[in-house]
């Protein structure tokens, strides 16, 4: 195994809008990550992840860029930036970027020459088909609802677009195209950025067959099988590692919807030569039901568990995980995962020791490190997210019923994870003077960075604690992991260990005390998320590190 600094790294991803606004117009800003920094630094994490923050008409918050070499003035522009990185440099932190290359804006200059003709040199950077504009080419439905494919009638064709319309696919079968986007890379290595997280990046390469998807096949499956993996994917990556990532010491990750455990490893094994580590979904679509993400069930803990195991057994040690439960597309991990009532202190340190215990680059979302937790807004219009109000739309054309629905929103809406950070008990939590763009939840008051580092016992001076000891304890990186108790249904028991050290990890993912000895004689309790520790018995969503002679 080799060891590197990114795997050592701890991430802190934050979203832009939602992080502390400085100027007083409601969205956060750069200069509010920069005021912020000391803060982020003293969690003791290394990497800061950004979400987009390029020019973008903002259709989908920023994931949709109309220029890919300019920082949105709505965020302090190209000035802000430069300050930003200069000092997170100062400070030792590192900075990755969000880069979206499956498709760009429609107000990309690029798409804006591309759709006036066919002739046009820019056309073919996008993906068209012919057609009559009642018929699409094919029944691809768009992950945020209704048809992939939008008539142009300028050419009379469709385009593409996997997410909304005004996100259109980029056609990376366009050897032009893909310079493109290397020099827009290079461009921001050159700045000094540190790295690139890849949203979608698995969606690159198009099934350029387009055949219909069988009509009864889930999302999940369609993701894997049609959209996702396509033939040329690990060419292009190959390409882009050689073209321009090989030449900087800089750290990548690849959102990898539909990514498996069969096509995980190719993406990331060192003799590959792609990208450094991949953001899975096996555990984050774990509540996904027959209609989808907005039709949830139950989480499986027993399938929650294995989903670690065999990604673990599955990189090996040519490979590298990404550890994450949660992040700007899903809901507050201590509502989904942990408690987040009677037991959300206790829940969120369990959860934040799951994160710092396993093996890979353990992944904080902003807001995480104080326990924040979902909103349950009362009516749709409080929402903002396009992937929630499309789905919301698409339910109410099919007869659903809404009052049902609007549980499904408040379980899974991805503005559960977007609402302003909390910073105090003041107006609009701190975040802004102005009206938040989004509602700031209810909670603040309680939940809030001032109270939390006032009380010795918060969840935030916990992170603290055990990304220390993460630090401090190699063998809780790169050690050997092994699940002890995979068929328990309420314990999550496992060892890391290497010739240093041996580490044994067991926290109780229920509201029940829990029956449990350890067995080993020799043994020191490290880390525990309960003053006081019970001989036979786990308290509710406790969570204990042991060291082992
Ligand atoms: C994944 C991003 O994380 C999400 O926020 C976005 O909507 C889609 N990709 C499309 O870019």
């Amino acid at each position: 195994m080799t060891k590197t600094w990114w795997k050592s790294s701890i991430v802190y991803q934050i979203y832009p809008r939602s992080f502390k606004d400085t100027t007083g117009n409601g969205i956060g800003d750069l200069y509010g990550i920069i005021e912020k920094l000391d803060y982020i630094q003293s969690l003791g994490v290394d990497i800061i992840w950004l979400c987009p923050v390029y020019e973008s008409p903002n259709d989908d918050n920023g994931y949709d860029i109309s220029d890919y070499r300019k920082i949105s003035e709505e965020f302090g522009g190209d000035v802000a930036f430069d300050q930003l990185l200069a000092e997170m440099h100062k400070r030792g932190l590192k900075l990755m970027m969000d880069l979206v290359a499956n498709h760009s804006s429609d107000e990309h200059p690029w798409f804006q020459q591309a759709k006036k003709g066919k002739d046009n040199p820019y056309h073919d950077y996008y993906i068209w088909k012919a057609g009559s504009p009642d018929t699409p080419p094919n029944n691809w439905q768009s992950v945020f609802n209704g048809s992939t494919w939008e008539w142009n009638a300028e050419t009379e064709e469709y385009y593409l677009h996997l997410y909304t319309r005004k996100q259109p696919d980029l056609n990376w079968e366009n050897p032009q195209l893909r310079k493109e986007i290397y020099a827009i890379i290079d461009f921001w290595f050159a700045k000094g950025v540190d790295g690139f997280r890849m949203d979608v990046i698995s969606l690159i390469s198009k099934r350029t067959e387009y055949k219909d998807v069988p009509k009864d096949m889930s999302f999940i499956d369609v993701m894997e099988k049609v959209y996702a993996n396509g033939p040329k994917i690990h060419t292009y990556l190959k390409e882009m590692n050689q073209e321009v990532l090989s030449k900087y010491d800089i750290v990548t990750v690849g959102e990898g919807p539909g990514v498996n455990l069969e096509h995980g490893p190719r993406y990331v094994s060192d003799q590959e030569k792609e990208l450094n580590m991949v953001f899975h979904f096996d555990h984050l679509t774990l509540d996904f039901g027959p209609d989808g993400k907005y039709d949830p069930v139950p989480v499986d803990f027993i399938r929650f568990k294995a989903i670690f195991s065999q990604w673990d057994e599955a990189l090996g040690t040519t490979g590298w995980n990404s550890i994450f439960l949660g992040n700007h597309d899903f809901s507050r991990i201590v509502s989904r995962f942990g408690n987040d009532g009677e037991y959300r202190e206790k829940s969120a340190k369990l959860l934040a020791t799951v994160l710092m215990t396993l093996k890979g680059t353990p992944y904080i979302y902003q807001g995480d490190e104080i326990g924040m937790t979902n909103v349950s807004h009362d009516h749709i219009d409080a929402y903002d997210d396009v992937e929630t109000r499309n789905a919301w739309a698409a339910a109410e054309a099919a007869g659903k019923d809404m009052d049902q629905f609007l549980k499904a929103v408040h379980w899974q809406s991805r503005d559960n994870a977007r609402t302003p950070l909390q910073w105090s008990d003041a107006k609009n939590a701190g975040f802004s003077q102005h009206t938040p763009w989004i509602p700031v939840n209810e909670n603040y008051a309680q939940i809030n960075v001032d109270a939390a580092e006032k009380d010795p016992n918060s969840i935030l001076h916990y992170y603290r604690k055990i990304i220390a000891l993460r630090k401090a304890h190699p063998t809780l990186i790169y050690g050997e992991y092994k699940d002890l108790l995979p068929a328990d249904p309420h314990l999550y028991c496992y060892k890391r260990w290497d010739q240093e050290a041996t580490f044994l990890v067991i926290h109780n993912f229920s509201d029940t005390p829990t029956n449990w000895k350890l067995t080993e004689e020799n043994h020191s309790l490290i880390q525990s998320n309960y003053s006081e520790v019970l001989a036979t018995e786990l308290s509710p969503w406790e969570s204990r590190i042991y060291s082992l002679d």
